[in-house]
């Protein structure tokens, strides 16, 4: 091994020592790359788009989510909702966040199958927050 990067390695002979630094160089491209793994419109690409679209009219297996963050539940024009989806409030953060992660739970009988819901917190989140622009 060329001596001076020996002397160099020396300097971090304890693993421990030398393993924290690393963590410490690392840490903020593990960080960005765990943002970016969220990305809602990729978490919606890959957990919604099979049955929704978020272009206005454009009904699919499920309704258009165009603008669905404060539109009214059950309310796309052309659309066949089963008599879960009733109409009786409108979508707002707390609501989609609840139906997202457990839609059976938070309107039971519901037609979004097999759809099973998002248990991690922070893709629902990205997700919505996606949707809330869209
Ligand atoms: C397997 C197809 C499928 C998948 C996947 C799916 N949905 Fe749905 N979604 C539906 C169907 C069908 C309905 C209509 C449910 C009903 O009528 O009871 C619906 C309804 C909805 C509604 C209510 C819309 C309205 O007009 O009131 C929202 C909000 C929604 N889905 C969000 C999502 C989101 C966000 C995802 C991804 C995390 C997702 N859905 C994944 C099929 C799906």
């Amino acid at each position: 091994m060329d001596e001076r990067l020996a002397a160099k390695i020396s300097l971090f002979d304890k693993p421990k020592t030398a393993a924290l630094i690393l963590a410490l160089l690392i840490a903020p491209y593990a960080a960005a790359y765990a943002a970016d793994k969220i990305d809602g419109e990729t978490a919606f690409k890959t957990a919604c788009r099979t049955c929704h679209s978020v272009k206005e009219g454009d009904n699919r297996l499920g309704p258009n989510l165009h603008g669905i963050v404060g539109r009214k539940a059950g309310a796309a024009e052309g659309f066949a909702y089963s008599p879960a989806m009733d109409g009786s409030f409108s979508w707002d953060e707390a609501r989609l966040d609840g139906f997202i992660a457990d839609p059976e739970k938070a309107i039971p009988g519901n037609a979004m199958k097999p759809f099973a819901g998002i248990d991690d917190a922070a893709t629902r989140k990205a997700i919505i927050d996606f949707l809330k622009g869209a």
